[in-house]
């Protein structure tokens, strides 16, 4: 049996992917490297915005032909707009096989069990890890009532992993040769297991022998805390890199998304990460129900003050239940417009903070013999030759676009 794994949405829904591929491995299953070779194809969806779910459906949609092609073929529509859509997709969609929701992730091994179409379980030794980055879900849900936003209904309240689980999960990650652990969880940094913090989570992951490097996604504002930074500036295998989505620079809008922090606040934040070498990329979101004109100066404003390494940017999408989809809705001439403007203003972000690493000091992760990410998360092309996965100081020559050149 070989599996294709299809994963739209962000990284969480990725390593769901990988720990769902898990269970089917343990049923004698293999990676199909395309849809061709495959008997079972996973569809791993996202709901966050319309298009998001659009997307996930029409490829569903498309599976029909594929699934004609070859008798005992199988398709498994998983995650959180399978969530949303529910078993009722098998109705439009009768050649679905098997629908299994983002908040059903713990109980997908019995799932296929009660489906009678996989082989029974057997004694296997997990798949392996791939690459030099692990990448470790330490929790699921969010807790978070933002009100354009359907992901905590899609995927449920927090639920953090015990810390020894994921020190056990990072040791042996480590041990087929991760060199960079990746934390995974809606707002990561919320993390808690008992006593032990998000910040002691990150010291003793990057105890553990093997790492060197420790990220983590996607952080939230409201947890960039005195006792983060603290970690911060003290453990040098925290990464310089954060993504920490803002959604807007006006505290007015900010306040009716319920983001739970101000303009102020965020400035405040953003300046005490640059303090400690920092580089910060972002969400934005343009077009809430409620956004001015002044209110998107605001954003404006505040993208111009931050410095961000990066902006990822979204038109408002409303999605059905939530409170900002029953607000009256701005036109989407607006948007665009606002897009538009917020695009222009962020497309050079990037090549502007490649251009002002020159003449730093790096660390640089070899993810090839000649190329790696430093720190803070920059493309550097190194003049000699390494071995990939060591990591190597250098001097920043100089910057083309989005690649930086280094002289050792
Ligand atoms: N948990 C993360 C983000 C998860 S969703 C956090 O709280 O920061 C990823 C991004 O999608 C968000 O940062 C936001 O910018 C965007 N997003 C979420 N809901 C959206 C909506 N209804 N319309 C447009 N963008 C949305
Ligand atoms: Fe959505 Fe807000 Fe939770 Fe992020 S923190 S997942 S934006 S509700
Ligand atoms: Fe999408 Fe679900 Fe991630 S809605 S952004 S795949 S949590």
């Amino acid at each position: 049996m070989k599996v294709f794994l299809q994963t739209f949405g962000c990284q969480m829904n990725l390593a769901d992917s990988e720990e769902m591929f898990a269970h089917l491995h343990a049923r004698g299953a293999q990676r199909a490297l395309s849809p061709d070779e495959a008997d079972v194809i996973l569809v791993n969806t996202c709901t966050v915005r319309e298009h998001a779910e659009h997307r996930a459906v029409s490829f569903l949609g498309r599976l029909a032909k594929w699934k004609q092609q070859k008798p005992g073929r199988r398709i498994i529509f998983a995650g959180c707009a399978a969530q949303r859509l529910g078993e009722g997709l098998k109705k439009e969609f009768p050649f679905l096989d098997l629908v299994s929701g983002a908040k059903k992730i713990d109980d997908f091994g019995r799932l296929l069990d009660a489906s009678g179409l996989f082989p029974p379980q057997q004694e296997t030794l997990p798949p392996q890890q791939e690459g030099l980055t692990g990448y470790v879900t330490i929790m699921r849900g969010c807790d978070f009532r933002c009100t354009y936003c359907i992901v905590p209904s899609v995927r449920g309240p927090v639920k953090c992993l015990p810390a020894q689980e994921i020190l056990q999960q990072t040791a042996q990650k480590a041990a087929q040769g991760a060199k960079e652990i990746m934390l995974l969880g809606q707002t990561v940094n919320a993390y808690k297991d008992g006593d032990v913090s998000f910040a002691d989570l990150l010291n003793r992951v990057s105890e553990v022998p093997g790492v060197e490097r420790v990220r983590f996604m996607s952080p939230h504002p409201a947890y960039i805390t005195p006792d983060f930074l603290a970690a911060v500036r003290h453990n040098p295998k925290i990464a310089r890199h954060i993504h920490l989505p803002i959604q807007s620079g006006s505290t007015k809008v900010l306040q009716e998304m319920k983001r739970g922090y101000t303009r102020q606040m965020l400035l405040e934040k953003l300046a005490a990460l640059q303090e400690c070498g920092i580089t910060v990329s972002t969400d934005i979101i343009v077009g809430f129900p409620t956004e001015t004109e002044q209110d998107f100066e605001d954003t404006l404003t505040l993208v111009d003050k931050a410095r961000f390494f990066a902006a990822y940017c979204f038109k408002y999408s409303p999605r059905q239940g939530t409170p900002a989809a029953q607000m009256p809705q701005l036109g989407q001439d607006v948007l665009e417009q606002r897009l538009d403007i917020l695009l222009n203003k962020v497309r050079d972000l990037s090549a502007l903070a490649y251009a002002q690493q020159v003449g730093t000091r790096q660390q640089v992760l070899m993810e090839e013999e000649n190329k790696g990410r430093s720190s803070n998360n920059f493309w550097v092309k190194t003049a000699k030759n390494y071995k990939i996965g060591s990591i190597v100081d250098v001097e920043i020559a100089r910057a083309d676009g989005t690649l930086l050149f280094a002289k050792e």
